[in-house]
């Protein structure tokens, strides 16, 4: 029997209106780990910055991933984290980075509603950010740029600014302005609400910090910022707020207009005037394509798709996890639901609360929210489950993968094994497997995003289907889809420092050693069509 849901339309409008989702876009070291846990601590969901520590320690523990693994048993408690604030809940989603980074940490970003871009201010976009970038670009995400580390000498403001105008086509609205920077940085400067929050250093500030506000007419202002630093705060504050954009919510949210703050997360400073103006502007949780047009979140029926899959790589808890973003109407426990590409019911049973010590049953969930659920083999990637009229939500598409390693098994009588291994493995969206094109060589290519995922390939493949596996890495690095199929391969003639292969649904793809081959041949031959991603047929 389906449980049907039971909330009312303005209580469900209600549930929407007070849900922020937002995922963090960063290069290593840029400061995501510190800022999620300040976030954290002025969300009332840790009480003393350190608690996430286990987090940083498994950043450290570098290479060796299986004992990280097993360490951590599933990592569910980092795939989202909660916290209230000002009476809304708030979904940090995390975008696995470092060691961890995979296709997973693109495709979180297909489940969030903001981003929140952050960049060490003295180093400014970095290679990774621009990457995840692009991926918030092609889905009009709403960006919120942090400058961090304002603390320690850095570039200046209004070049970190142009930096992002200039090469990432978005424009910047400064929130709040830096007075000084590194030795002398004294604060910011709020333009929404025209004061002075005084920067004051203390170590690592595990609590929230103390702080000490100031109008813009207060006469002591002069005197504690320092006289030179205050005439050229004034004369960049005059400059950007005559030359700058106005504020523009609808750029904002359509992804073309970038609030920026300033700040240090390891000192806490600048955090809360973050999160307040993350709470205005922010893009509540909104309609999503679908068969059938776009899906408000209001809509009563429930909605929602899978977007991340993690397997326990304890062999003794061998249970798998699906992540859900919920999209509309409102989940309840134990509900039945329809299974868009299996066209069968299931019932969602068992799901867990993420972010809890251990884990803890969840009741209801809301659009915007996210919930795991066992898995035992139901879901992929990019599935739909839906109550009411059948629909299925535009597919999560494949990303460019960047590592490349022909997978062989050296034991021909476990070839079952290894076909049906590198088959469902594939299926679950561990890896991509590609063909040569050269008939003759029949091992297939695993193409990933991040070492990590060759390693969880051998692994489970060891482990789940008995299989000792070895690795040829292949010398490519950039990977682009043909669009314009394999009769324009045909016609383009001989490429020179590309490699042919095709993926799991047969279509041409080229691998190029760096991006300047790529360029290159994209240069010579528009005709191909080469595109970074692909969708899931
Ligand atoms: P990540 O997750 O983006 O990789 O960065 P993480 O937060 O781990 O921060 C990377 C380093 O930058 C850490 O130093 C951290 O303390 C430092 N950091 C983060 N925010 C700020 C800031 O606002 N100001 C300054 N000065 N430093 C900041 P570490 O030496 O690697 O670690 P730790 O010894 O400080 O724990």
């Amino acid at each position: 029997m389906a449980i049907s849901t039971s909330v009312s339309q303005s209580d469900l409008e209600t549930a929407v209106e007070q849900r922020r989702n937002f995922a963090i876009i960063s290069h290593p070291d840029a400061g995501k780990t510190t800022l999620t846990e300040k976030l954290l601590l002025y969300g009332g969901a840790i009480h003393e910055a350190g608690a996430v520590k286990a987090r940083r320690a498994q950043r450290h523990a570098t290479s060796d991933w299986m004992e990280m693994e097993q360490q951590r048993g599933i990592s569910i408690t980092s795939t989202v984290l909660q916290f209230d604030y000002q009476g809304c809940q708030v979904n940090l989603l995390d975008t696995p980075g470092h060691q961890d980074f995979s296709e997973d940490t693109y495709r979180t970003l297909a489940a969030a509603d903001n981003a929140v871009m952050l960049e060490d201010a003295a180093k400014g976009l970095e290679p990774q950010t621009r990457k995840l970038f692009e991926v918030c670009r092609m889905r009009s995400l709403p960006i919120f740029t942090f400058f961090n580390k304002m603390d320690r000498p850095g570039r200046e403001p209004l070049e970190l600014m142009d930096e992002i105008e200039q090469e990432l086509g978005l424009q910047t609205y400064a929130v709040n302005w830096p007075i000084g920077m590194g030795d002398r940085f004294r604060g910011v400067f709020d333009r929404r609400k025209r004061q002075f929050h005084l920067f004051e250093r203390t170590a690592h500030g595990s609590r929230e910090a103390k702080d000490t506000v100031l109008d813009l007419s207060d006469p002591q202002i002069e005197d504690l910022l320092q006289q030179d630093l205050y005439y050229q705060f004034k004369e960049e504050l005059e400059m950007i707020e005559e030359l700058g954009p106005e504020l523009d919510l609808e750029k904002i949210h359509a992804g073309q207009m970038t609030p920026v703050f300033f700040g240090s997360a390891m000192t806490n400073f600048g955090v809360h005037l973050f999160l307040e103006a993350f709470m205005d502007y922010a893009l509540r949780p909104s309609p999503r394509n679908s068969s059938e047009g776009e899906i408000p979140p209001t809509h009563e029926d429930f909605s929602g798709f899978v977007f991340k899959l993690q397997a326990n790589m304890d062999p003794k808890h061998r249970d798998r996890v699906a992540f859900i973003r919920v999209c509309s109407g409102k989940f309840e426990k134990d509900m039945v639901v329809s299974h868009a590409r299996l066209g069968k019911t299931v019932r969602l049973s068992h799901p867990q609360k993420l972010f809890a010590q251990g884990r803890q049953s969840l009741e209801e969930a809301y659009p915007g929210d996210v919930i795991g659920l066992n898995n035992p083999g139901v879901f992929a990637i990019g599935d739909t489950i839906y109550q009411g009229r059948r629909l299925e939500y535009d597919g999560i598409p494949c990303f460019s993968p960047e590592l490349f390693a022909y997978l062989k098994n050296p034991n021909p009588s476990k070839f079952k094994q290894f076909r049906k291994g590198v088959t469902e493995l594939r299926e679950e969206g561990a890896v991509q497997i590609m063909y040569s094109a050269d008939e003759a060589k029949r091992d297939p290519i695993l193409a990933a995003v991040g070492q990590l995922q060759f390693e969880v390939v051998q692994f489970r493949l060891k482990n789940e289907y008995n299989v000792e596996t070895l690795l040829e890495p292949l010398g490519y690095s950039v990977a682009r889809w043909v669009d314009g199929g394999w009769e324009a391969l045909e016609k383009a003639g001989r490429l020179f420092n590309t490699a042919t292969v095709k993926d799991s649904w047969g279509r041409p793809v080229l691998l190029f050693r760096n991006e300047w081959n790529c360029q290159q041949v994209e240069g010579e031959h528009p005709e191909l069509k080469l595109s970074k991603t692909a969708p899931v047929v």
